[in-house]
């Protein structure tokens, strides 16, 4: 018989999650090319509940494209290209036992088509390793996270073409390379079942430039597991002790009533959410995915050896980031994965990102249930418009509270079964949002003193979420014990 679980397992790695492009700025120095998220604007009157940048047509494309007008918050970041020993330092202090981060492909591969790789760049990410090793921190590397060169939109129009297979796998298999000493834990592609939500930061696809969007997004999805595929074989070979994961945004959701038209949809939404982990952790296209190509005009031009190649390498973990949860009503919905309404139930923060901590439980007793894989929390967290008051103090107790609650519903999965090793806030120091381009929604335990147009000290307070989530980890999730969802 099995023993009965309490907690957190003994090393379980605590820590958060960050993207190079959201935090690093130094957009051009030292040899960086132009990547996608550098040409994201921040713009003034925007509606936070819709996002401009997720669905780009080469007007708009052509717009944001480096133009005066625009301020782009990416450029300057929290400026953690040269100040990452001062993060790392307080993050530390927290107790982080782990660090997810990704490589920005354009320090290595400038406009991804370059022979040799940019030595610059190959240095700068051996000296972040370095002082993450120094505070025994484990660096948990995204090699692919919503930055792609630039050039390669403007020439293949993205992940549409099968040319952007072979130059991914020449990037990756550099920094697995470089880096084999280094680093341990791999993700692959960040959230790479987000296509419909940020569809141009995953796959640098301009609408207008296919005859069919939907079509061309999931070639590029194709696309990306083969490459996918090619990189875990890779990997293995150069280092077998490599671990080597996906990742999924988590996008299951709930039925509006118990109306049987709502649960049905509801199920065959949810499917083809978990068809990119059935291609990359059970080898298989599914029979559900194949008729919704077929009903949706999709042909998926696949090419010999793909299908075995995906069956034979797939990943050994699987990375989770959760936010909120959303409702299918069959009356009003749809298939597109972001055609949703809002759970009644649920309060929801300025974003629309509803509060569901329970939904944690599920989405990661589901996984379990359907794939047996070890599992990390790649991102969960709290975007608010936090207030610095005198003192230099934020007392962020909304932020605490749902953080709370989310690593509680966590703990009963892993009590449950569940096999997680580790969790990610999102991010534990303010950066720029992927979605709207602003600090302003901020999700830090540390404060950044700029603004949505890079104005301020630049310093950095402790939140109260500091000595909170300190505390958290130094009783490994124990204080949490009495919290009731
Ligand atoms: C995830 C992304 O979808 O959500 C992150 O992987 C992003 O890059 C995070 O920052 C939160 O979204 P936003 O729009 O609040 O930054």
């Amino acid at each position: 018989m099995k023993e009965v679980r309490h907690g957190f397992p003994k090393d379980f790695l605590w820590g958060g999650a960050i993207a190079a492009n959201q935090c690093e700025g130094a957009w051009d120095v030292n040899g960086k090319g132009m990547s996608t998220a550098d040409i994201h604007p921040y713009l003034p009157n925007l509606n936070r509940k819709e996002l401009d940048f997720n669905h780009l047509d080469s007007n708009t494309f052509e717009r944001f494209k480096g133009n005066d007008e625009y301020y782009y918050p990416n450029h300057k970041g929290v400026e953690f290209y040269h100040r990452y020993k001062e993060y790392f330092a307080l993050l530390h202090e927290m107790g982080f036992k782990c660090f997810r981060m990704s490589i920005a492909w354009t320090r290595i591969f400038p406009t991804g088509e370059e022979d040799k790789p940019n030595e610059a760049g190959l240095k700068h990410y051996h000296d972040v390793f370095q002082e993450l090793k120094k505070y025994g921190i484990e660096p948990i590397v995204t090699m692919s996270h919503y930055e792609m060169p630039l050039h390669l939109v403007e020439k293949y129009n993205g992940w549409s073409s099968r040319a952007l297979i072979d130059l991914f796998v020449k990037y990756c298999g550099t920094v697995l390379e470089e880096y084999k000493y280094e680093v341990k834990y791999w993700i692959v592609i960040n959230q790479i079942n987000l296509i419909q939500y940020e569809c141009f930061g995953s796959l640098g696809i301009l609408k207008d430039k296919t005859d069919n969007y939907l079509e061309a997004q999931f070639q590029g999805i194709h696309h990306q597991f083969v490459a996918s595929a090619k990189v875990v074989e890779l990997a293995k070979k150069i280092n077998p002790e490599f671990k080597m994961g996906t990742m999924l945004a988590d996008c299951i959701i709930n039925p509006y009533t118990c109306n049987p038209k709502d649960v049905e949809l509801a199920l065959r939404r949810n499917r083809m959410q978990y068809f990119f982990g059935d291609v990359q952790i059970l080898g298989e296209y599914p029979q559900f995915a194949i008729q919704y190509f077929d009903k949706n005009n999709i042909d998926i031009k696949v090419e010999e050896g793909d299908l075995e190649l995906i069956k034979e390498h797939t990943v050994d973990f699987l990375c989770v980031s959760y936010y909120y949860s959303r409702c299918v009503d069959a009356s009003k919905n749809g298939m597109d994965a972001a055609d949703t309404v809002d759970n009644p139930y649920l309060k929801a923060n300025e974003w629309g990102w509803a509060i569901n901590p329970q939904g944690l439980y599920c989405t990661m007793s589901n996984y379990h249930d359907r794939y047996h894989v070890p599992m990390m929390i790649g991102e969960n967290g709290f975007g608010y418009v936090d207030k610095l008051e005198e003192g230099n103090v934020v007392h962020d107790t909304y932020r605490i509270d749902y953080l709370g609650k989310h690593i509680r519903a966590l703990q009963n999965a892993i009590e449950d079964g569940c096999d997680i090793f580790a969790y990610c806030s999102w991010a534990p120091f303010d950066i720029i949002s992927a979605g709207t381009a602003e600090i302003s929604k901020r999700y830090g335990y540390i404060y950044v003193d700029y603004d949505d147009y890079g104005n301020g000290s630049g310093n950095l307070y402790k939140k109260d979420s500091f000595y909170w989530y300190k505390n958290v980890i130094e009783t490994n999730g124990e204080c949490l014990k009495d919290i009731e969802l």
